[in-house]
């Protein structure tokens, strides 16, 4: 697991009233929504004497730990100690770790880590999110597996003709034709690529079939350690473009959320259809993935036998040894060996400015 990458820790429609704990990177956090609206994620764990902040309550535009009562705001300062004598001030280590977050797509993003805007690795873009002619649906899941594993499945795209045998390729191709990798482009943030598929024959008792010529073809890729797309083009005008957030809840478990958009089967009375059918795909993934040994992935490819057609999966893990060399990867195996028994904060931007914390940064390969 990574820090210092954007994750997408809940749907707009999660993160209401109440403070939300969401756990990611095997540590928790407390997404709120203060008076104006926008969405705040602190660390969970109250400077005071660690009590989870989720389970206080909103004050306004504070929110307020459950045992006695400090109240943070959106910064993560402490801005009330109720037992604290007026003329006292406030600790500067009263504070908690506060990360910037983005509301959008549907989604509320948080950039867990302390690097400065301005040297952020970018975030997967739904581009074509509220356009004329275009229908989103916005899905999630939690899966028994790593991340890591989910954006490796996407990279291989040669599984679709095994696990997704009525998904897009005809009977008479599956399993039985080379695969061709177009474009294939790598950059310090994404590896992508094209593969076309035999024509655009889909099944329609999974995904309702679409006229048009057979020019389907689909464009692939990750951006970043955990988000990964696929656009496939199905007929001249039909586009479909799945977006996906893996997001780490610990080493073993992942929160996958998928924004869905297209300019076919338009409004809300065709997305039932559309939920569905990506239900179906992703529990298909689902029951090989989570068969996978080891379940994370391996340190190297010693154990496992990788050929020419594994190069998008390659490349990906390519990119995470230089996220690794960064220092940016989190010590799993450390957390594992402490059980639990300490504290720990991915550490925020602030931590940049200053030293005075209360909590310890996670540990760091
Ligand atoms: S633990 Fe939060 S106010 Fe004491
Ligand atoms: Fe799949």
């Amino acid at each position: 697991m990574f820090i210092n990458f954007w994750y997408c820790a809940a749907t707009t429609e999660n993160v209401g009233e109440q403070p939300l704990q969401v756990r990611m990177l095997g540590q928790d956090f407390v997404l709120f929504r203060d008076s104006a609206g926008s969405v705040h994620c602190l660390n969970d764990v109250c400077a005071h004497r660690g009590a989870s902040l989720s389970h206080g309550k909103l004050q306004g535009n504070l929110i307020q730990c459950p045992y006695p009562g400090w109240r943070y705001d959106g910064s993560g300062a402490c801005q009330h100690i109720p037992t604290l004598p007026e003329s006292s001030r406030i600790p500067a280590r009263a504070r908690v770790d506060s990360y910037p977050t983005i509301e959008k797509h549907g989604m509320v993003f948080a950039f867990l880590g302390d690097l400065p805007e301005d040297q952020r690795p970018p975030r997967l873009e739904v581009n074509e999110w509220g356009d004329d002619g275009w229908s989103s649906i916005v899905q999630q899941w939690e899966l028994g597996y790593p991340y890591m594993r989910a954006v490796e499945n996407a990279m291989d795209v040669f599984h679709n003709d095994f696990v997704h045998p009525e998904f897009m390729v005809p009977d008479a191709a599956q399993g039985n034709r080379e695969v061709p990798l177009f474009d294939f482009t790598e950059t310090e943030w994404n590896t992508t690529f094209m593969t076309r598929l035999p024509n655009n024959e889909l099944d329609d008792s999974v995904i309702p079939s679409v006229e048009g010529d057979s020019i389907a073809q689909v464009n692939t890729g990750h951006i970043g350690v955990s988000s990964y797309f696929s656009f496939v083009q199905i007929s001249a005008e039909q586009r479909l473009c799945l977006y996906f957030y893996a997001t780490p809840i610990d080493r073993l478990h992942t929160r996958l959320f998928l924004v869905t958009t297209r300019n076919f089967m338009p409004g809300e009375k065709h997305d039932q259809e559309m939920i569905q059918g990506n239900e179906h795909v992703v529990m298909q993934d689902v029951a090989v993935i989570g068969g996978i040994r080891p379940y994370t992935t391996p340190a190297n490819n010693v154990t496992e036998l990788l050929i020419a057609e594994d190069r998008g999966v390659a490349a990906y893990r390519e990119r995470v040894k230089e996220w690794t060399a960064k220092g940016w990867r989190i010590d799993s195996a450390a957390l594992a060996a402490d059980e639990g028994l300490s504290v720990y904060a991915v550490p925020s931007p602030a931590r940049k400015e200053s030293s005075n914390w209360v909590i310890n940064p996670v540990p760091l390969i």
